[in-house]
């Protein structure tokens, strides 16, 4: 079966107003090429420290997408009772509420049908001893500490979004997705992932058969601060 071909490059602030999540995808497989300049595009993210402890699994395997496919199933029924426990966004009206509780309840049962699921992945580090830091650093330890997960999760968010804005760029659909972390150890033992890495995301991609944006979203003045919490933005 032969791939449909990119589109023509679009421009930044065009992709970034219009890469939605997109969940539908075409059989087609996704040709190596555009496969690796969404990997290459990943990347060029930062990440802290410039570390770079990333690894991205590119999942095309039939019987491996079916395995994690399941998992996802299985982790989305819990998401899906969080979900009805919860009222709906206040910003959402709800015809946009039901579409996105409908796109998600259609990837539940269709994960494996991407033809791709990229798995970003981050190795686990470990910090230094607190003792072989300066006593000002010490007094700052337990606090790291209670925040690593904040901190270690946001080194792979920048190549993720780089992803994200890469495949709608080569024309090709995606979607950050999350759920699968409640199983995250049987999706690693699917994969061989190590025990000292961790597994951040599920991404589909595949060519969609859905459209792109335009995103809709707050506006900035409802969610910008100018200097101090609750000073309105722009200001007066
Ligand atoms: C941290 C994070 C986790 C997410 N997890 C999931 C997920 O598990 N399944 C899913 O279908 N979408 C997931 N999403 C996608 C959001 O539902 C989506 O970005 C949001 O509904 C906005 O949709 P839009 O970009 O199409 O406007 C996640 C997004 C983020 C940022």
């Amino acid at each position: 079966m032969s791939a449909p071909p990119p589109t023509a490059d679009v421009g930044l602030f065009e992709a970034i107003h219009t890469a939605r999540s997109l969940r539908h995808f075409k059989p087609d497989p996704v040709p190596q090429e555009l496969i690796e300049r969404v990997l290459d595009a990943a990347i060029r993210a930062s990440s802290g420290g410039n570390t770079q402890h990333w690894s991205f699994i590119v999942v095309r395997d039939a019987a491996k997408r079916r395995a994690i496919g399941a998992v996802y199933r299985k982790a989305s029924d819990y998401t899906g009772a969080q979900y009805a426990a919860r009222p709906k966004p206040d910003h959402l009206s709800q015809a946009q509420y039901d579409q996105f509780l409908a796109n998600s309840g259609y990837l539940w049962d269709h994960m494996a049908a991407a033809p791709v699921i990229l798995v970003p992945c981050l190795k686990k580090r470990e910090l230094p001893e607190r003792t072989a830091l300066p006593e000002a650093v010490q007094a700052r330890y337990a606090d790291h500490l209670a925040n690593l997960h904040r901190i270690s999760g946001s080194s792979i968010y920048p190549a993720i979004q780089n992803i994200i804005l890469a495949c709608r760029g080569l024309g090709l659909g995606t979607v950050i997705t999350t759920n699968h972390i409640l199983y995250e150890d049987e999706v690693k033992a699917v994969l061989g992932v190590p025990d000292d890495v961790a597994t951040f995301a599920l991404m589909p991609i595949g060519f969609p058969t859905r459209k792109y944006g335009p995103l809709t979203r707050k506006p900035v003045a409802e969610v910008t601060y100018a200097d101090s919490w609750g000073r309105p933005w722009p200001p007066p």
